[in-house]
This record gives structure tokens, sequence and C-alpha cells, in this order.
């Protein structure tokens, strides 16, 4: 395999954007990521979408946005993977560089979420039909379940739930590209409206609208035209079963376990030399259940974790910095990318306000559902 490196990144503003198309949304957040990489050439284009047929009426997404960004004949596919619909279009755009097939790749991901009266029922098509959604179960009750069974067996408090989003959302404060960029309290979520129980309003995802993007090359190539290259040392991806009841135990996620395990033993690196993390918290509890299964705490001492202050901008393991999906919005299949977004921008200095001191490796995590499918990411500066 060839080294392969992230270039240059763009992405719009996340938000209920109602005067934005999905291909407008791509093409603004892709000609950012042109501009910001300065090339000339684009080899192929992956784009990660989960709902496009569902929500807008629109697939053979890829040809669509190849058309619009004026880069046909290029090769263009759409990727899905649920919510790690991102993730495996960077994934793809990583094996097709790093094959030595593609020189310059762009890689985004897309969602138009907010016109359809339908949205819970087309997220929830991620979940198993037969045995979850047919019966009426949807993703934030999926969710609750595991933070019901987290709460009993480890002691996390309903409290610790509640941290995940304050911290999440104070993150976003200092993203101008985030959803939502108000703080928030602990009170303030324990008084939002009930979605399943324990989960509240306030600690779900939003529903948002978005477009990110990135422009990979050859680590050489990027060398030899004077980019300014983040390194991929790892890509890895793991599946597991569609329905949570499959599952030996439900407050470890098999997918996450493996993913991460694949991708430190790619990289050569354990979670205490990774400086930072993004990671899938589309709801509190996933963050707290994620930080575990990729190592960075022990099973069970995640909310803990959070309690202590662990995982914020200063903390042992700052996780999120963007504002996570929580605040910066989970616009499902840009979120992948955003991540990737997110890490750039730490490890070339530019995350602005909220810019992790030294970083020189940090962690992508995004996976689909409620951990069917999960795709790790490891990046560090060249
Ligand atoms: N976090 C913070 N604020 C939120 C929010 C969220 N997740 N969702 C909505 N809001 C805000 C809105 O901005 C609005 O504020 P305003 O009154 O100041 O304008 C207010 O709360 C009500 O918004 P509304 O759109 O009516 O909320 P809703 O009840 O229709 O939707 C949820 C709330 C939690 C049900 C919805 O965000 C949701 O389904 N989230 C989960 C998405 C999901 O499952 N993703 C896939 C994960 S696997």
């Amino acid at each position: 395999m060839r080294e392969v490196a992230i270039i240059g990144c763009g992405m719009i503003r996340f938000g209920e954007l109602w005067k934005k198309s999905l291909r407008t949304m791509f093409v603004e957040a892709a000609l950012k990521a042109i501009d910001d990489a300065g090339v000339d050439r684009i080899d192929a284009l992956y784009v990660g979408c989960m709902t496009s047929g569902l929500f807008v009426e629109q697939e053979h997404l890829g040809a669509l946005l190849a058309d619009y960004l004026g880069l046909a004949p290029i090769p263009a596919i759409r990727l899905e993977s649920a919510c790690a619909s991102g993730g495996v279009a960077l994934r793809q755009g990583f094996l097709d560089i790093g094959s030595g097939n593609s020189e310059v790749v762009l890689v985004g991901g897309v969602e138009k979420m907010t016109d359809t009266d339908r949205v819970t029922d087309g997220l929830a098509s991620a979940a198993d039909q037969e045995y979850e959604v047919f019966h009426g179960v949807t993703f934030p009750g999926l969710y609750a379940m595991i933070a019901r069974l987290h709460m009993e067996h480890y002691g996390t408090k309903r409290e610790d739930l509640a941290l995940v989003a304050v911290k999440n959302h104070k993150h976003g404060t200092m993203n101008p590209h985030a959803h939502f960029q108000r703080e928030i309290t602990v009170d303030q979520v324990l008084a939002s409206s009930l979605v399943a129980d324990p989960l509240r309003l306030l600690d779900c995802s939003p529903v948002s609208d978005g477009a990110a993007c990135v422009v990979l090359s050859s680590l050489e190539w990027a060398k030899a035209h004077g980019k300014t290259p983040v390194k991929i040392i790892a890509s890895a991806m793991a599946t597991d079963t569609l329905a949570l009841h499959q599952r030996k135990e439900i407050t470890t996620l098999g997918s996450v376990v493996e993913s991460g395990r694949k991708a430190y033993a790619m990289a050569g690196v354990g979670p205490d030399q990774i400086d930072f993390a993004e990671v899938h918290d589309c709801f509190t509890i996933a963050e707290i259940v994620v930080s575990e299964d990729l190592g960075f705490f022990k099973k069970g001492e995640g909310g803990k974790a959070v309690r202590e202050g662990l995982t914020g901008l200063d903390g042992k393991i700052p996780i999120n910095p963007s504002g996570g999906l929580k605040a910066k919005g989970h616009p499902v299949g840009a979120t992948g990318v955003a991540q990737a977004v997110e890490a750039y921008l730490q490890l070339t200095g530019r995350a602005e306000k909220r810019q992790i001191k030294d970083a020189r490796i940090g962690l992508i995590q995004n996976m689909g559902g409620s951990g069917a499918s999960s795709v790790v990411h490891i990046l560090e500066v060249v």
C-alpha cells in the first residue's frame, strides 16, 4: 500500500438549511475543499450518503455530483453504510490511492434531512426491519436500551449522560460550522422533553442538513506538489448484527472494538498515544460506550471519565472538539467526513479557539445504526 494523506478540507455550516438543496450543499463544500487543497485535478469522487433516495427521491449521486462539480467523466461512486456512509467513503478514497489506482481523490459526504416528513422512519431503515422496526423501535429507543443497561451494570449516572451533551455544546460554541453554537446546562438536559427513557431531547444528535469534503492524495504526490499533508496511518472497518438482541451483550459495541483494534494494529499506536478523538455521539450514551470500546477508558468508566472532565478540551483525551454529532449536527452521510475535516484542522493547527495543544495523532470513529458498522481512521502530522 502507498502512503495516503489528506491535503485539504471544506465544509458548510450544518443546520436546517431550507434554502440549500443536496447538490448545492455538496458543491459548496467540495469547492471549498478543492480550493483549500489547491489542486487542479481530481481523479475520482467518493460520496457518502444514506437517504437521498428516501428523503429527496434522488439516487445516482456519484454521477450527479461529479456533473454538478464539472468533474465528469471521472469515476464517481456513492457509498452507503447508514450513519457510517461518510466513513466508508473516506476508506474507499484511502484504498483507491493506496492501491496506486488514483493520485488525487475527492471524498465527500452529504445529507438533506429536513425536506421530508418521514425522517424517523427513514433513519430507522438502518435498523433490523423484521426484528426491531416492525415492532416500533427507533434509534432513540435502541440507544435508550443501551443506556439503561449501562446505568444498571456500571452505575453510570443520568447526569453523566447530560455532561456529554453539555461538553459537546460547549465545544460547538467554538466551531463556526456547528449546527448549535450555544451552551446548555445539565439542568436543561434533564428538563428537556423525554424521547425514549432515559434519553431526552438534549441527549440526541439533531436532524441536520449538511455536506463536508476532504481531498486525498498519495503522500509522495503531496510532498512533490508542496501541499500540507496529514497522513492517514490507519483505516479499518468492522461489522456486527443489526439487531441488538442478537448480540451477546449490548453495552459493548463489537464493531467499534474490532475496528479500533485493527486500526491500532495498522497504525502501530495504542489508545494512550491518541491526542484527541472525534467519535460517533449520535446519542450521549454512544460517546460513553465508544470511549470505552476504543480503549480510552476501562469498560464501565466512560461516564466517570466525563464527570471528571477527562474528555474536555484540556482533558486527558479530548473527545469531540468539533462539538460532535450532538452540537455540530448529524447530517448522517456527511458526519464521517466532517470528522476528517476536524482532524485535518486540528492536526494542521487551524482549529482556532478549540485547538488542542500539540496535537499530533487524532482518531476518528464513525458508525452505522446501533453499531452494526464502524469505521476508524487514525491520522498523524507528517
Ligand atoms: N439537540 C438540541 N436542540 C434540538 C435538537 C437536538 N437534538 N433537536 C431539536 N432541537 C431544538 C430545535 O432547534 C428547536 O429549537 P427552537 O424551538 O429554539 O427552534 C426545538 O429543539 C424543537 O425542535 P423540533 O425540530 O421540533 O424537535 P423534534 O422534537 O422534532 O426533534 C428529536 C427532536 C430529538 C426527536 C430529533 O432531533 C431527533 O430525532 N434526533 C435523533 C436523530 C437520529 O436518530 N439520528 C440518527 C442517529 S443513529
